[in-house]
Protein backbone atom coordinates (compact mmCIF):
# COMPACT_ATOMS: atom_id res chain seq x y z
CA UNK A 1 0.00 0.00 0.00
CA UNK A 2 3.01 2.47 0.52
CA UNK A 3 3.83 2.33 -2.60
CA UNK A 4 0.46 3.65 -3.84
CA UNK A 5 1.33 7.02 -1.68
CA UNK A 6 5.06 6.98 -3.12
CA UNK A 7 3.97 6.83 -6.77
CA UNK A 8 2.47 10.09 -7.64
CA UNK A 9 5.94 11.62 -5.57
CA UNK A 10 8.49 8.83 -7.91
CA UNK A 11 6.16 10.56 -11.36
CA UNK A 12 6.16 13.87 -10.28
CA UNK A 13 10.15 13.42 -10.02
CA UNK A 14 10.23 11.88 -13.48
CA UNK A 15 8.59 15.15 -14.49
CA UNK A 16 10.61 17.61 -13.29
CA UNK A 17 13.91 15.90 -14.21
CA UNK A 18 13.32 14.36 -16.94
CA UNK A 19 16.75 12.14 -17.92
CA UNK A 20 18.73 14.12 -20.02
CA UNK A 21 18.01 13.68 -23.66
CA UNK A 22 21.13 11.10 -24.97
CA UNK A 23 21.18 12.13 -28.69
CA UNK A 24 17.97 14.74 -29.45
CA UNK A 25 18.58 13.84 -33.24
CA UNK A 26 17.69 10.14 -32.16
CA UNK A 27 14.64 8.41 -32.84
CA UNK A 28 12.31 7.73 -29.55
CA UNK A 29 13.63 4.97 -27.69
CA UNK A 30 11.34 1.72 -28.35
CA UNK A 31 9.56 0.23 -25.17
CA UNK A 32 8.29 -3.37 -24.91
CA UNK A 33 5.64 -4.33 -22.37
CA UNK A 34 4.16 -7.90 -21.58
CA UNK A 35 0.76 -7.01 -20.15
CA UNK A 36 -0.14 -10.10 -18.32
CA UNK A 37 -4.01 -11.35 -17.59
CA UNK A 38 -3.71 -13.91 -15.37
CA UNK A 39 -2.34 -16.93 -17.38
CA UNK A 40 -2.39 -15.21 -20.85
CA UNK A 41 -1.51 -12.19 -21.80
CA UNK A 42 -0.24 -9.94 -24.66
CA UNK A 43 3.25 -7.86 -25.91
CA UNK A 44 3.08 -4.66 -26.96
CA UNK A 45 5.82 -2.37 -28.23
CA UNK A 46 5.28 1.46 -28.22
CA UNK A 47 7.53 4.62 -28.86
CA UNK A 48 8.36 6.61 -25.40
CA UNK A 49 7.40 9.62 -28.06
CA UNK A 50 4.98 11.20 -25.29
CA UNK A 51 2.31 10.36 -27.34
CA UNK A 52 -0.98 7.64 -26.18
CA UNK A 53 -0.84 4.40 -28.14
CA UNK A 54 -4.11 2.59 -27.82
CA UNK A 55 -3.38 -1.07 -26.80
CA UNK A 56 -6.55 -2.37 -28.95
CA UNK A 57 -6.56 -5.75 -26.25
CA UNK A 58 -9.53 -6.41 -23.82
CA UNK A 59 -8.06 -8.66 -21.68
CA UNK A 60 -7.98 -8.03 -17.78
CA UNK A 61 -4.46 -7.27 -16.85
CA UNK A 62 -3.03 -8.05 -13.55
CA UNK A 63 0.93 -7.23 -14.26
CA UNK A 64 2.63 -4.90 -16.88
CA UNK A 65 6.09 -5.67 -17.06
CA UNK A 66 8.25 -3.03 -19.28
CA UNK A 67 10.51 -5.51 -20.27
CA UNK A 68 13.72 -2.99 -21.49
CA UNK A 69 12.07 0.55 -19.99
CA UNK A 70 11.53 2.31 -17.06
CA UNK A 71 8.00 1.97 -15.90
CA UNK A 72 7.30 5.23 -14.13
CA UNK A 73 8.19 7.33 -17.28
CA UNK A 74 5.06 5.42 -18.30
CA UNK A 75 1.42 6.38 -17.51
CA UNK A 76 -1.76 3.98 -18.71
CA UNK A 77 -4.99 4.33 -19.25
CA UNK A 78 -8.61 2.34 -18.23
CA UNK A 79 -12.16 2.83 -18.51
CA UNK A 80 -12.97 1.89 -15.14
CA UNK A 81 -13.40 3.87 -12.25
CA UNK A 82 -11.08 2.52 -9.76
CA UNK A 83 -7.58 1.85 -10.34
CA UNK A 84 -4.28 1.16 -8.36
CA UNK A 85 -0.50 0.53 -10.27
CA UNK A 86 1.63 -0.81 -7.31
CA UNK A 87 5.78 -0.58 -8.51
CA UNK A 88 7.42 -4.00 -8.31
CA UNK A 89 9.66 -6.11 -9.79
CA UNK A 90 9.46 -9.31 -11.64
CA UNK A 91 11.30 -12.53 -10.25
CA UNK A 92 13.52 -13.02 -13.16
CA UNK A 93 17.47 -13.29 -13.66
CA UNK A 94 17.38 -10.24 -14.62
CA UNK A 95 14.15 -8.69 -12.54
CA UNK A 96 11.71 -6.26 -14.75
CA UNK A 97 9.91 -3.03 -13.41
CA UNK A 98 6.57 -4.17 -13.04
CA UNK A 99 2.86 -2.08 -11.70
CA UNK A 100 0.42 -4.96 -10.33
CA UNK A 101 -2.80 -3.54 -11.66
CA UNK A 102 -5.38 -3.83 -9.51
CA UNK A 103 -8.39 -4.81 -9.70
CA UNK A 104 -7.32 -6.47 -12.74
CA UNK A 105 -8.92 -4.66 -15.95
CA UNK A 106 -8.54 -3.66 -19.58
CA UNK A 107 -5.60 -1.62 -20.53
CA UNK A 108 -6.58 1.01 -22.88
CA UNK A 109 -3.60 2.51 -23.78
CA UNK A 110 -0.18 3.65 -23.18
CA UNK A 111 2.14 6.81 -23.05
CA UNK A 112 5.95 6.50 -22.41
CA UNK A 113 8.60 9.56 -22.59
CA UNK A 114 12.31 9.71 -22.37
CA UNK A 115 15.05 7.63 -22.34
CA UNK A 116 16.92 5.19 -20.25
CA UNK A 117 19.29 2.67 -20.47
CA UNK A 118 20.25 -0.78 -20.74
CA UNK A 119 22.07 -3.41 -18.12
CA UNK A 120 25.86 -2.28 -18.77
CA UNK A 121 25.16 0.27 -20.62
CA UNK A 122 27.68 3.61 -19.13
CA UNK A 123 25.66 5.84 -17.36
CA UNK A 124 28.77 7.97 -15.83
CA UNK A 125 30.75 9.23 -18.79
CA UNK A 126 33.82 11.39 -18.21
CA UNK A 127 32.35 11.73 -14.83
CA UNK A 128 29.12 12.95 -16.00
CA UNK A 129 25.41 11.19 -15.54
CA UNK A 130 24.28 10.19 -18.96
CA UNK A 131 20.84 9.04 -18.01
CA UNK A 132 18.11 6.71 -16.13
CA UNK A 133 18.99 3.16 -16.21
CA UNK A 134 16.22 1.49 -17.71
CA UNK A 135 15.32 -2.14 -15.58
CA UNK A 136 18.26 -1.61 -12.54
CA UNK A 137 20.56 1.32 -11.11
CA UNK A 138 23.81 2.83 -12.22
CA UNK A 139 26.72 1.86 -9.99
CA UNK A 140 30.61 1.96 -11.00
CA UNK A 141 29.25 3.83 -14.21
CA UNK A 142 27.30 1.28 -15.59
CA UNK A 143 23.96 0.24 -15.23
CA UNK A 144 23.48 -2.78 -13.00
CA UNK A 145 20.36 -5.47 -12.65
CA UNK A 146 18.28 -5.15 -9.83
CA UNK A 147 20.14 -8.82 -8.61
CA UNK A 148 22.26 -10.13 -5.93
CA UNK A 149 26.07 -9.36 -6.16
CA UNK A 150 26.94 -13.28 -6.62
CA UNK A 151 24.68 -13.15 -9.87
CA UNK A 152 26.11 -10.28 -11.68
CA UNK A 153 28.32 -11.77 -14.66
CA UNK A 154 31.89 -10.81 -14.95
CA UNK A 155 32.29 -8.74 -17.77
C1 LIG B 1 5.46 -12.19 -25.80
O1 LIG B 1 6.81 -12.11 -26.20
C2 LIG B 1 7.63 -13.08 -25.60
C3 LIG B 1 9.07 -12.77 -25.98
O2 LIG B 1 9.20 -12.52 -27.33
C4 LIG B 1 7.18 -14.46 -26.07
O3 LIG B 1 7.98 -15.47 -25.48
C5 LIG B 1 5.73 -14.68 -25.67
O4 LIG B 1 5.26 -15.89 -26.18
C6 LIG B 1 4.86 -13.54 -26.17
N1 LIG B 1 3.54 -13.70 -25.59
C7 LIG B 1 2.43 -13.60 -26.28
C8 LIG B 1 1.18 -13.84 -25.51
O5 LIG B 1 2.42 -13.28 -27.46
Amino acid sequence: MKSLFLLPALLGLAFSHPAPELDPRAAPQIAHFFFQAAATGYNLTVPADGNWYPTNNGLNVNIITALDFTVIQCEFKTHQQQVAYVYQLSGDTFPKEQFAVGPPQPIDAVKCHGYCLQVYQDCVVNGQFVGTCCNGFCAANKCRPYVYPQDIPVE
